[in-house]
């Protein structure tokens, strides 16, 4: 249902000025595609007092306009999608770059009425206008509805749309920008991932898949933020980066290694942390702790330092339960594959040994969810197998 705001008043002027100084200061300080979208749509349903907003942007590859949000009716999450060639309303507002008002939408030929069949709300009047980048090319389209006094839009509002467009556009396509760019970092830090894990491993994706998984369920049970947590849930696969150094007789050797081998196999935490040395990125920042440190012990037993407790870094604490309980669970060239539950019972065993206690305490915590994680691996791993299983690797 439609709830239409009490005070149907119109804002003044000033107010109007200060919720456009209020709209460029919010916006700027905003990265997040998301968070800006969300933000946008809120400022302009409050600046035109209108029932809704819908901010749809282009998407060039599947030549599709696309939204995420539809503010004010619990469908935030919702993703609509309409053909940048189709004959709606938005379609036709992004091909032309023109805007289109309609005093009774419903009775406009073009407007679509799928949107309202699935969030419950009625349009009535209806603005939409393009968005456009500083160079005049189009982004996307803004669409309000319903005027909470009830009149069609006018010139005046479709003014300040025009105007709220103009400064939402450049903020819109900084922030796609850097979407883009972080999400070429993850691929490629991923990708990065997959190339040191590929040789010994016989299922490297699940392997970094869960290691990350785990690491970000453990940061959020130590009470890390979200965003800490996303870090370390990124940086996580590039622990075992260094391995890329290694030598495959030693790397893939189908027996225990003797102690000299063993040697040369620690000295993968230190290229690690070479090649990850200066990195100027905090996420590389965190996988260059990570790396280098991910097999020292709480007690001062581990390598390549013999650092102990707080003295060895937090996000290495994390990903060294994560990486060991993963281990334990699945099979290697060296060793078969542990039942969940005995890997779990390892890791409380390990709890002030190898382990900060704290961070075997979160683990105690998120088990149940890794248990899930791992309840289908135990059934297909091969058990008792002496040799690698090759044909899987890139599956
Ligand atoms: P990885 O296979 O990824 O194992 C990571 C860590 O999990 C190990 O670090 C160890 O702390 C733990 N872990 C793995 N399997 C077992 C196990 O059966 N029992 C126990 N208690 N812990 C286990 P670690 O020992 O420092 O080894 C580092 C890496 O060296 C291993 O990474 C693996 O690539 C290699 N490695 C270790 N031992 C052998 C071996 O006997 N043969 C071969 N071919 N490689 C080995
Ligand atoms: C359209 O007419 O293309 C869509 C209408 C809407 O989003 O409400
Ligand atoms: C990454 O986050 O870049 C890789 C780990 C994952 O796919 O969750
Ligand atoms: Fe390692």
């Amino acid at each position: 249902m439609q709830t239409f705001r009490p005070d149907n008043g119109k804002l003044s002027a000033e107010e109007k000025l200060n919720l456009l100084v209020e709209f460029g200061a919010r916006m700027s300080g905003e990265l997040r595609l998301d968070k800006l979208l969300d933000i946008i749509a809120q400022q302009i349903t409050k600046l035109l007092n209108v029932g809704r907003c819908t901010i749809y942007l282009k998407d060039v590859e599947k030549n599709e306009l696309w939204s995420k949000i539809a503010q004010g009716h619990g469908l935030e999450h919702t993703e609509i999608r309409v053909p940048l060639n189709g004959s709606g309303i938005i379609s036709i507002v992004a091909r032309t770059g023109e805007t289109v008002n309609l005093p009774n939408a419903y009775e406009d030929p073009r407007f679509s009425m799928d949107v309202d069949m699935v969030t419950d709300f009625r349009t009535h009047s209806m603005l939409a206008c393009p968005l456009k980048n500083n160079s005049g090319k189009v982004l996307g389209v803004f669409q309000v509805a319903n005027k909470s006094d009830g009149t069609p839009f006018d010139k005046n509002d479709e003014g300040i749309l025009m105007l709220l467009a103009t400064l939402a556009g450049s903020a819109i396509e900084i922030a796609k920008l850097y979407q883009d760019v972080h999400v070429a970092q993850l691929e490629t830090i991923y990708r990065l991932a997959v190339t040191a894990e590929y040789r010994d491993q016989q299922d490297t994706r699940a392997h970094l898949k869960n290691i990350s998984i785990i690491s970000y369920l453990l940061a959020l049970a130590l009470g890390m933020s979200k965003k800490d947590a996303e870090l370390i849930k990124n940086a996580s696969p590039l622990h075992d980066i260094g391995k890329v150094a290694l030598a495959d007789n030693i790397l893939l050797k189908p027996g225990k290694l003797t102690p000299e081998e063993f040697e040369i196999m620690k000295s993968h935490t230190v290229y690690g942390g070479r090649i990850l040395e200066g990195a100027h990125s905090k996420v590389l920042k965190i996988a260059h702790k990570m790396s280098l440190y991910h097999h020292e012990k709480w007690n001062g037993s581990g390598y390549p330092k013999g650092l102990k407790e707080e003295e060895i870094p937090i996000e290495a604490r994390i990903v060294t339960v994560a990486d060991v309980f993963d281990a334990l669970c699945v099979f290697r060239v060296y060793k078969k594959a542990w039942p969940t539950d005995e890997a779990y019972e390892y890791i409380l065993k390990e709890s002030g040994h190898s382990f900060d206690p704290r961070c075997v305490a979160a683990f105690k915590k998120i088990y149940p969810s890794v248990r899930k994680l791992y309840a289908h691996i135990s059934v297909n791993q091969p058990q008792n197998k002496t040799a690698p299983a090759k044909e899987n690797k890139l599956s």
